[in-house]
Order: C-alpha cells, then structure tokens, then sequence
C-alpha cells in the first residue's frame, strides 16, 4: 500500500489532505470534526485583528457544482479563538493558523499566536491586500521579521504577475497555498432579480470544481519558478483531483467546499482516494509522482502542422455522439460509422473527447 505521509517544512501529515480556510473550520468543535473525518493536518478560517461582520445569506449554489460566498474572515474576536486553537492542539494533528491581512496585522497576530499557542505554521491570507506585488512582499517580510514559525502564503488567483510575485517573496516565506477563491463574481435570480448573496450588490468569491483548472496552472507556474513547497486548493472533491495537484508540484492539498457540499468526512475520503489511485498506478508515495506532469510535457507530441482528425473505423461504434460537437461541419455517419471531410476539419480536437471508444486521434496528413 502507498504511504500517504509527507513531511512539508519539517511537519509531518498522516495524509496530504488538509483543511482549507473557511466556515468548515471556524470554531474548535468544527475543526476537531475535520480531524474525525481524516484530515491530515487542520489550517483554521482566517483571524484579522478586528472581527468581520458578514451581511447575510453568505454561501449559495453557483454554477459547474461550485460555490459562491461573500464570507471576509472570521466574525469570532482573535483573542477568543486562541483557546479554541488550543483544543486543536492537544490532538497533536497539524495545526496551521490561518492570519490578515495588513503588515501591522500580521505583525501582531503572529508574535500572539506564536507565544500563545505555537502552532505548526502559520498561513496568511492575501485576499485583501491588492494587486501590487510590493505591498504584498510587505506583508510577507513584516511576518518574516516577527515569527520563527514556519510562513505560508496564500496566493489569490486574481492576481496577475504569480510568477514574478512567487519568485520575489519566496525568500520570506515557507511554503506557498494556491488558490483562494475566485473573483468577485455575480448571480442572481432571474425572476425576481434577488442577489443570491448579501452583499452590497451581490457580488461574492467563486469556489469549488469551477476554479479547479485555475488554481492547476497556478500551482504550476509557482512550483516551476521557485524551489519552496506549494500547497494546491482549489475544486478538490476527489483523489483524482488532488492527484492532478501533486503532479503539477503540490506537496500536500487543501479542501473547503467539498466539506461544505458532503460534510467533514470529505478530507478522510479524499486521502483514501488518492491512496487507491496510487496502489492501482503502482506509486508508492505521493513524492513519486510529484512534479510528473512537467516532465512529461517534455515529451509532449509537437504538431508540425495543422492535424486532422481521423477516425477508427474498427473502433467507432456508431454512437454519433462526436457528429453534433463539430461546428465545422467535419463529421457525417456513413453508413454505421462517423467519417471525417478532412478539408472542413481545423484540428480543434474537441470532438474527440466525446468518443468513448478512443476512436478518433488528430494527424498530420
Ligand atoms: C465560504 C468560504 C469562506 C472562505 N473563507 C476563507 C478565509 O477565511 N480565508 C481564506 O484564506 N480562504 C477562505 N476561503 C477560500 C478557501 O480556503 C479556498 O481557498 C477556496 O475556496 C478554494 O478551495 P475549494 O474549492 O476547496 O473551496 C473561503 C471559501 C469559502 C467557500
């Protein structure tokens, strides 16, 4: 059996399946219930030095089985969190404080909570320091400067120098966590024009299996830029999910809204998902296939020029299902198999990934 263990910046997880910031993890008792249902390790909904007021409803259905919230950070005062941090503690699970956001407000979370609780890391949230890659580096030396823990940052996805930004600040920090949620973004009820959320026009952040894709190529361009270790979050609803991350550089991995979608036995599934997927690829440790999916693009079939697509006839079962996805007009039945009019075919490949049958490949002809 694969060991799922990772050690990431001397912490050793059980798995690679943490909590994400969020309202799975607000209190205490929520966190304890994440560790019951088999998360590795545990990083609490960010603390700021004053508390947030969030207008209410705060989490909705969005689309693509995503999630959009206008949660800011934790309504709870920072000095009544430490006591519920401690709970955490005494499991001896991983624990990861998650703190914002000015450089004066890290400064003071962090040396408090290093004292007080001394937990295994801390994680600070950028969601709400802007744009700019200077203050953003601010912030991360001001921690830098205050706390010995170890740093994790946590990237926005709207940010859009992460390259730049991820190779500037690695010197200050540990380890960095991509992505927060996406946005701001809006949706409403077409009939009687309700914003689904409370804020002030309805706008809110975007999560789950929609950013999945977006937080990939970040994980990515992080991971490939710098040599500190990168936590992947984003969509992550199944082993395969996390796998993706892992081979695109992630050490470990993050999950909110799943857990608020299926509850705090998610993290536990996940883990024994991945480990599954491990057993049956024969991996035996996530560190094996860590990284793969770069080295594989080295091998990366080049097209020299425009393919077409071609199709199997031994294989084409007639289904049809490919003859309504080309635009083109490229795709006709003869007969009981699709057939190809190669001088309307633009090599777009889209068609192909509705053949279940793994009839159809794109060729230079
Ligand atoms: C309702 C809600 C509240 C969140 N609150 C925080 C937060 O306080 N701090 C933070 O860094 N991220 C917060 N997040 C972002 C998540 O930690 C995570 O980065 C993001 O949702 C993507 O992961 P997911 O698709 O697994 O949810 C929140 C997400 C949701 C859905």
């Amino acid at each position: 059996m694969a060991d799922l263990k990772v050690n990431v910046n001397g912490i050793t997880f059980k798995n690679p399946v943490l909590t994400a910031a969020g309202p799975n993890v607000r209190n205490a008792e929520l966190m304890l219930k994440a560790v019951a249902g088999g998360a590795g390790g545990v990083v609490s909904k960010t603390v700021s030095l004053k508390p947030a007021h969030d207008l209410r409803p705060t989490i909705r259905r969005a689309v693509c089985q995503g999630i959009m919230n206008c949660e800011t950070w934790s309504e709870t005062p920072f000095e009544e969190m430490l006591e519920e941090y401690r709970k955490v503690k005494e499991t001896g699970v991983p624990l990861i404080i998650s703190i914002g956001y000015k450089p004066e407000e890290v400064k003071k979370l962090g040396s408090i909570i290093e004292k007080e609780v001394a937990p295994d890391a801390i994680e600070f949230s950028t969601h709400y320091v802007g744009g700019e890659i200077g203050p953003l580096i601010e912030v991360a030396r001001s921690l830098r400067e205050t706390v010995k823990l170890p740093i994790w940052m946590k990237i926005s996805p709207n940010f859009p120098y992460v390259k730049e930004l991820a190779s500037r600040v690695s010197e200050y920090v540990d380890a960095f966590v991509a992505i927060n949620s996406y946005g701001p973004v809006l949706n409403f009820d077409v009939e009687s024009m309700e914003p689904l959320l409370g804020s002030e026009y309805g706008q809110g952040w975007l999560s789950g299996p929609p950013i999945l894709p977006i937080a990939l190529r970040i994980v990515y361009e992080i991971a490939t830029v710098q040599d500190k270790p990168v936590i992947g979050v984003g969509g992550i609803e199944k082993g395969v999910d996390a796998i993706k991350f892992f081979m695109v550089g992630a050490s470990i991995v993050q999950v909110c809204s799943a857990a608020i979608k299926r509850g705090h036995t998610v993290y536990g599934k996940i883990a024994r998902e991945i480990e599954e997927w491990l057993d049956a690829h024969g991996y035996r440790s996530i560190e094996e296939i860590k990284g793969l999916y770069k080295e594989k693009l080295k091998e990366r079939r080049k097209f020299s020029k425009i393919p077409v697509m071609t199709i199997d006839e031994n294989k084409c079962t007639g289904c049809k299902a490919c003859i309504s996805r080309c635009i083109q007009g490229a795709l006709y039945m003869d007969g009981k198999v699709a057939k190809v009019i190669g001088e309307n075919c633009i090599g777009c490949g889209y068609c192909q990934d509705y053949c279940g049958y793994g009839a159809m490949k794109l060729q230079e002809v």
